[in-house]
């Protein structure tokens, strides 16, 4: 993940061209858009480039490629997408998802379900247990009221108290399974102790087992396909063969449920899995450009980098650089840093709270104070949360202004 992307390669790869001209108009606040906007739709036109800094733009025709992309390979590969909305926090994006043939989407955190539930997303699991009184308590009570809210366990202690929990909410709750990959993180080990724990479920009240899931978030960026498949493989097996062991005790397997973007055409190779959560594939970032792909040993190319930061010039009076409005407060201060889109010989620095840096090395162009600038996000989940929401753009023009509706949901 520290490896920066050799830059002509990166161009090459995300096809970047300088479309829009960036010019030191005053710019639209959000309140101005937002007033612009009905349903969300905005009725003027408007370029990106006029709006007010920091903001968080996703270019619509990369986001539907990034979408179509993942649904035609999975449905060539004989699983299904459920994609981690814990990635852009937006029912708008997720609604896409499901209308493109998604099954159902993930969530990491109890508040980021409500959110997506409340607003239509009728089938969510969580991937994480819930394991406070109150947690568990809000995800009953979800269920309750959405019937395509699945939940996650990983422990026998944590399986009684959903047991107890529904029992006194009144309802049956679904459930799954979170099987360890290797990394430790959560789940429980494959095999018997995971089995168990399904059978436990399986005889509970109040509960009812619908599968498993093991994602394997330490080979999602393995650097290279090949080494990325070897990895996924050995470590995917173990939680074949416990889905075989469920299988063969008569208990219901019908979702297994892994995988990540950069694994999404190598884990139906595992057996029983019955479709990928990816997260990050519809935005893309600096961090998984960075990865190779199977055509591509170098740049990550099967997915096109949708989402940037329009950034403001502040100063540009000292040589060889130039101070921006968007530091680590705008950017997060993840590496490899972000990527100045469009342009050669320049790099990018988020780690100053309020200001990013533009360092010059024979560059493609110079910013006076005033100009705009966008830069592809280092990683997209953590940029997501630091916003309330983003602009849909087309060729430029902004079509619409989305909620982060789950943004700072981590409770
Ligand atoms: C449990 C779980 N599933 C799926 C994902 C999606 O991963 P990616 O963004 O790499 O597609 C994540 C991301 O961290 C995750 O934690």
């Amino acid at each position: 993940m520290g490896r920066s992307l050799p830059r002509r390669r990166f161009l090459q790869a995300a096809g970047a061209a300088v479309v829009g001209v960036p010019t030191s108009v005053k710019g639209f606040t959000t309140t101005e858009m937002r007033s612009m906007a009905a349903d969300d739709v905005i009725q003027a036109d408007i370029s990106k480039w006029e709006l007010d800094t920091p903001a968080l733009c996703v270019d619509l025709d990369a986001l539907e490629a990034n979408l179509a992309t993942m649904q035609s390979t999975v449905t060539r590969n004989g699983i299904a997408s459920r994609p981690h909305a814990k990635t852009h926090k937006c029912p708008q994006i997720a609604r896409m998802q499901l209308q493109r043939g998604s099954v159902g989407i993930c969530t990491a955190k109890v508040g980021e379900a409500e959110v997506m539930l409340e607003h239509g997303i009728d089938q969510v699991l969580m991937t994480t247990s819930n394991v406070t009184p109150f947690k568990i308590e809000r995800a009953m009570r979800l269920r309750r009221f959405y019937p395509g809210f699945v939940q996650a366990t990983d422990t026998p202690d944590n399986a009684r108290d959903l047991s107890a929990a529904a029992q006194a909410a009144g309802v049956t709750a679904d459930v799954v399974v979170d099987v360890d990959p290797g990394g430790r993180r959560t789940g429980i080990t494959p095999g018997q102790p995971a089995l168990q724990l399904a059978q436990l479920i399986d005889q509970l009240p109040g509960l009812r087992l619908v599968g498993m899931l093991c994602y394997d978030g330490g080979s999602q960026h393995v650097q290279g396909f090949g080494a990325r498949r070897a990895q996924t493989l050995e470590r995917l097996a173990p939680a074949s063969e416990t889905f075989n062991m469920m299988q063969r005790s008569g208990l219901n397997t019908e979702i297994f449920s892994g995988g990540g973007t950069g694994t999404y055409n190598i884990d139906h190779e595992a057996h029983g899995l019955t479709d990928v959560q990816v997260g990050s594939y519809a935005f893309m970032d600096a961090q998984y450009l960075a990865i190779g792909g199977s055509s591509d040993d170098e740049v990550y190319t099967d997915f096109q980098p949708s989402l940037t930061i329009l950034t403001t010039v502040l100063n540009s009076q000292y040589e060889g650089r130039a101070t921006t409005d968007a530091g680590a407060k705008a950017c997060t201060i993840n590496q490899p840093w972000p990527i100045v889109k469009g342009e050669t010989g320049m790099s990018y620095r988020s780690g100053s709270d309020e200001f990013g840096t533009l360092l010059y090395d024979n560059p493609s162009r110079t910013y006076r104070t005033g100009d705009k600038l966008e830069v592809i996000v280092s990683h997209c989940d953590p940029v997501v949360n630091l916003y309330d929401q983003m602009y849909a753009v087309r060729n430029d023009r902004v079509e619409a202004i989305w909620r982060i509706a789950a943004r700072g949901m981590s409770a």
